[in-house]
């Protein structure tokens, strides 16, 4: 059967004006296809024989179409972009795609839900994800952060177990509040976080209209050897915009796909979303002085104190051709880093830097780094060799080893780290003997809300509640009371229980 195209040649879906050019069918080795529609059989009513090629080149292609998914962060929306100069960080940082004002890098930015499978719904309530990469001269800058400023936990050992509450119960297939509200509840420095996804901010109208955050602590350091404490923020200059449950549910019912549409359609008619990209700087002497543990995921710096200071703006300007490609295969990792930039003694971050190109050797293979979203852009030379996939040449004849005498693969020590001094005894140290301020700073959130919003944070919270058992609904409330009383008392008028009259707010520790 021959298609005939209503389009009269263009591309029904938008790929401009270009008529499409009749192409003849191959298989994947180069050889003519000469039935596209019609399989071969004995007969026009018997069966196939197994010499039809391409009948059994499809089959098998269709069986190993679908590659995993991410175990978190599964449903998302990606595009291309550029990141300009506009301000002067060269004091701090040797980092040279934020050297002099003007220079442009290119990069690559995914937006995900985080708890929903592949196919979820994106007007769901939760965390969303932003992870930006940075095409640098000197390598990939990948920053792998989230709307929202802090995470639901500070230990590294929680993860898997977070991943496990938010997602299906192993029985029911259903996702339960019970064991979300369980765990989120035992965990008193998840309140924070709760708070932010309870609230307004719970549900973006779409990616363009809501902030980044790297949330993680990480550092800068200069050509003179000088470290600083750094977090990075993303403003959107589109403003911010979010839908209540009420609206989320409509929006649901009509496009499960809302955001990706939103993105996609913004970056097609030429709306290219920005956002100003800001830095909040912290000498590394004053971490021991500071008067909190800055290293911790579950806080936010004071923007008084460490106030935001300008690097440049980033731009959404161009669609991927082809999700698959592009946005399924693309692979971020907090351990991308370029020299002037580094990490922090966060644990989180720590742990991240193994679990991300972990879970990406297994969910797209070793030799990843080839595929075009994820390559550097810069030259690459290194004596990792083999391995499936590998469609670069591997180096041809090149030695292999190191030492070698031939001069290949030297390591450049001009690009050296200030050392970063660590002491203490290694143990499993706890952190809520150190630092047990669990609510300070969600106060402050809760404080800053204005009565409708305080309204709406109590309504969700008991809403996303749900059919938690009782148990865990009280000690939400009770975490709530200790945080402020109005807070607990408006949960629990939401959910119609009662606070415990026991309780007080526990003490406000110094900003
Ligand atoms: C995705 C692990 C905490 C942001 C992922 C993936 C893993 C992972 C394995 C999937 C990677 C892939 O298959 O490509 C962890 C671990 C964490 C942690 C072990 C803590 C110990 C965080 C935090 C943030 C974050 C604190 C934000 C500040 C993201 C984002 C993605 C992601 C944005 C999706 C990246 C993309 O678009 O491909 N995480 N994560 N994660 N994570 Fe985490």
């Amino acid at each position: 059967m021959n298609g005939s195209n209503p389009a009269g040649g263009k591309c029904p879906y938008g790929h401009g004006d270009t008529p499409l050019a009749a192409t003849p069918l191959t298989t994947q080795f180069g050889a003519p296809v000469v039935d596209a529609s019609n399989s071969m059989t004995a007969g026009p009513r018997g069966p196939l024989l197994m010499q039809d090629v391409w009948l059994l080149e499809k089959l098998a292609n269709l069986n190993r179409e679908v590659i995993p998914e991410r175990r978190m962060h599964a449903k998302g929306s990606g595009a291309f972009g550029t990141f300009t100069v506009t301000g002067d960080v060269s004091k701090y940082t040797r980092a040279k795609f934020l050297g002099e004002a003007g220079k442009q890098t290119e990069l690559f930015a995914r937006f995900t839900t985080v708890a929903g499978e592949r196919g979820a719904a994106d007007a769901e309530r939760d965390i969303r994800g932003f992870a930006v990469k940075f095409y640098t001269e000197e390598g990939n800058w990948d920053m792998v952060g989230n709307n929202t400023p802090v995470f639901f936990v500070r230990d590294p050992r929680q993860f898997a177990d977070l991943n496990k509450a938010v997602k299906r119960d192993p029985r029911t297939n259903l996702r339960s509040a019970t064991n979300n509200w369980d765990f989120w509840t035992l965990l008193p420095e998840a309140l924070h976080q709760v708070t932010y996804v309870m609230g307004d901010r719970g549900i973006p109208k779409s990616y363009r209209h809501m902030d980044g955050f790297s949330s993680h602590t990480y550092s800068f350091y200069n050509e003179a050897g000088e470290r600083f404490w750094v977090k990075f923020h993303f403003k959107t200059q589109q403003g911010h915009a979010h839908l209540t449950d009420a609206e989320a549910a409509d929006v649901v019912a009509g496009d499960r796909e809302s955001n990706q549409r939103d993105l996609y359609d913004a970056i097609e008619r030429g709306d290219f979303p920005k956002w100003k990209v800001m830095v909040q700087i912290m000498a590394e002497e004053e971490a021991a002085t500071c008067g909190f543990h800055p290293f911790d995921l579950t806080k936010v710096w004071s923007q008084k104190t460490y106030p935001l200071i300008e690097l440049g703006m980033m731009e959404l300007n161009r669609n991927p051709e082809n999700f698959f490609a592009d946005v399924e295969q693309s692979a971020f990792s907090p351990s991308n880093l370029v020299p002037g930039i580094g990490v922090s003694p966060d644990k989180m971050l720590q742990a991240r830097l193994f679990a991300y190109a972990d879970a990406q050797r297994y969910r797209l293979g070793v030799n990843h780094h080839q595929i075009p979203v994820n390559a550097a852009r810069c030259p690459v030379f290194n004596n990792h060799r083999d391995g499936q996939g590998r469609v670069d040449g591997n180096y041809g004849g090149l030695p292999h080893y190191h030492p070698n005498s031939f001069g290949q693969w030297q390591g450049q020590p001009e690009f050296r780290e200030p050392p970063m001094k660590i002491d203490g005894n290694a143990d499993f140290w706890n952190f809520r003997e150190d630092d047990d301020d669990y609510y300070s700073q969600p106060r402050a959130l809760f404080q800053l809300m204005d009565d409708a919003q305080k309204q709406r944070l109590f309504a969700n919270t008991a809403g996303a509640m749900g059919d938690a058992l009782d148990f865990i609904k009280q000690r939400h409330i009770d975490n709530c009371t200790r945080c402020d009383p109005a807070y607990g008392a408006g949960v629990a008028a939401a959910l119609g229980m009662s606070v415990n009259p026991d309780l007080s707010p526990q003490p406000e520790l110094a900003d």
